[in-house]
């Protein structure tokens, strides 16, 4: 049957939608182009595969099953992942890609605005440490909860508790705070130490977004173990090569656990995310050698940028930050994408002067490379 688009132009429907849905502002992903030839080096994918063994499952379970419900609570990939984490399964959440779970978070802690008065105004409160993943404001005012950008120092660290008690800003007691850690999209990293000073100053749940952290030197995932109150989220997506298959979860203290299961959709993790993210953990060795190809090659281009007269920032990620010389970032990004190479830019006047470039193959970043340095001599 043809639908008639103009006939629900005219129904009126839209101004029927809650006005809190016709404020919001949707999350803006990056660009996913068709174009033959491009290099992508926009959304922080991994540049390598998921191992064979992983294919070879994923392909291996699609058959007569597909007819069938997936697993609800996801129970052999929270068993794994327990293992790994040396917890048990009432400890691990999975969700469909760690942006579900962050969801649920904000929907099982945090109230909405209309539940509030201005004293318990705290209850309302999502707050995050500003510039982070850009999802976490509109996650939290889809919610109709308060969404609350704490400004990070000028050079992305992390303040002391000292500085957010003087600033005045930070609540150490709302609902739900929210650290992406390694800083996104700075790529900055943050030591256990001061991560675990902020987690023991905070009252309200407060969640480490780790979802970069296989390229770091170091994570903070015990800590989730330790304090009741403090969640470490991960993904499937960036270090194991698993995007499309939006699998994510979240370490947290067995109530957390049991209230995100109250508040999840009843089979939330699709069958095919649940079967490639198993096999993924049993073959941890071959994704290590790829974080280690991937910070070997972020170094390099780190150190050929900056030999190049880029300002690039010191990244724990699988991405950089960089101030491009001579011309804005954003004719930068149009130089280089004329130059077949997609890399990411950001409007925030935080960050505006910088070009955001994910970390690709060897090849891709020379081609990155010869790009660059042909930009420059036109001038
Ligand atoms: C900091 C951060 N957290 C979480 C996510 C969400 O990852 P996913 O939903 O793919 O698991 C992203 C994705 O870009 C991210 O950058």
């Amino acid at each position: 049957m043809k639908t008639k688009r103009s006939s629900v132009k005219k129904s009126g429907v839209a101004a029927r939608v809650r006005p809190l849905v016709q404020a919001l502002h949707a999350y803006v992903p990056g660009e996913q182009p068709k174009i033959r030839g491009l290099i992508k080096l926009n959304t922080n994918e991994n540049p390598y595969p998921p191992a064979p063994a992983v294919l070879k499952a994923t392909r291996a379970a699609v058959d007569g099953r597909l007819r069938l419900y997936p697993n609800p609570t996801s129970s052999a990939l929270r068993a794994k992942l327990a293992k790994m984490h040396g917890c048990g399964p009432e400890n691990i959440f999975i969700g469909n890609g760690s942006d579900e779970v962050l969801a649920y978070l904000i929907r099982a802690f945090a109230e909405p605005l209309s539940a509030v008065t201005p004293t318990t105004l705290g209850k309302a409160t999502v707050q995050y440490l500003w510039p982070c993943y850009s999802l976490y404001p509109v996650l939290a005012e889809t919610h109709g909860a308060r969404a609350k950008a704490v400004p990070l120092l000028a050079d992305f660290a992390l303040p002391t508790v000292p500085v957010l008690k003087r600033g005045g800003e930070w609540d150490f007691d709302a609902a739900l705070s929210l650290v992406t850690t390694p800083n996104a999209p700075s790529g900055r990293g943050y030591s256990r130490e001061e991560l675990e000073a902020l987690c023991k100053a905070q009252k309200g749940v407060i969640v480490l977004d780790e979802a970069y952290v296989d390229f770091a030197e170091g994570h903070s995932a015990d800590l989730a173990l330790k304090y009741p109150h403090v969640v470490v989220a991960r993904t499937f997506s960036k270090a194991y090569s698993l995007c499309f298959q939006r699998v994510g979860y979240c370490i947290a203290h067995a109530d957390v656990v049991a209230a995100l299961d109250r508040v999840r959709d009843s089979y939330n993790v699709n069958g095919l995310g649940q079967v490639a993210a198993e096999a993924t953990l049993d073959h941890l060795a071959y994704y290590r050698k790829g974080f280690a190809r991937v910070i070997r090659t972020r170094e390099r281009l780190r150190r050929e940028l900056s030999g190049l007269g880029w300002k690039v920032l010191p990244s724990q990620t699988n991405f950089l930050l960089a101030e491009p010389p001579g011309l804005p970032a954003k004719a930068w990004l149009e130089r280089l994408r004329e130059k077949k190479i997609l890399v990411r830019w950001f409007s925030l006047p935080e960050i505006q002067q910088y070009l955001r470039i994910t970390i690709g193959t060897d090849a891709e970043i020379d081609a990155l490379l010869r790009a660059v340095r042909a930009v420059s001599r036109a001038g």
